[in-house]
């Protein structure tokens, strides 16, 4: 079973909150939003569908224990990203790892922060 270690950050500074260094099972394959969510951690959500961005999570480590990206989950990123810039002129969302918690699957151990951007 995968193991997913979730570090929650402070929304207003995006630094690791009291909640920081949790860890869950999560069957192979499962979807990360839909796992935690089994196991009581609610991530921020919207659509549930990939579009809105409101679940994205930084992967810290383990990404190439994710399921491969959509075309959907990547065009959604790509406009959190942009956005991004257009609003703060830069861009510190290119050193992240950035995935949809409502669409990324698990196929191994991998560790996450929530943030808000
Ligand atoms: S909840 Fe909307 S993209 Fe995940």
């Amino acid at each position: 079973m995968p193991t997913v270690s979730v570090s929650i950050l402070n929304s207003r500074t995006n630094k690791p909150s009291s909640k920081e260094n949790l860890a869950f099972e999560l069957d192979e394959s499962e979807i990360i939003y839909d796992g935690l969510d089994r196991q009581g951690l609610k991530l921020p959500a919207g659509c549930l569908a990939g579009s809105c961005g409101t679940c994205k999570i930084n992967v810290i480590s383990g990404i190439e224990n994710c399921s491969s990206i959509s075309s959907v989950e990547q065009d959604t990123i790509d406009h959190i990203s942009a956005d991004y810039k257009e609003k703060h002129g830069d861009n510190c969302l290119d050193n992240k790892n950035l995935r949809l918690a409502c669409r990324a699957k698990v196929k191994g151990p991998i560790s996450i922060e929530t943030f808000k951007i």
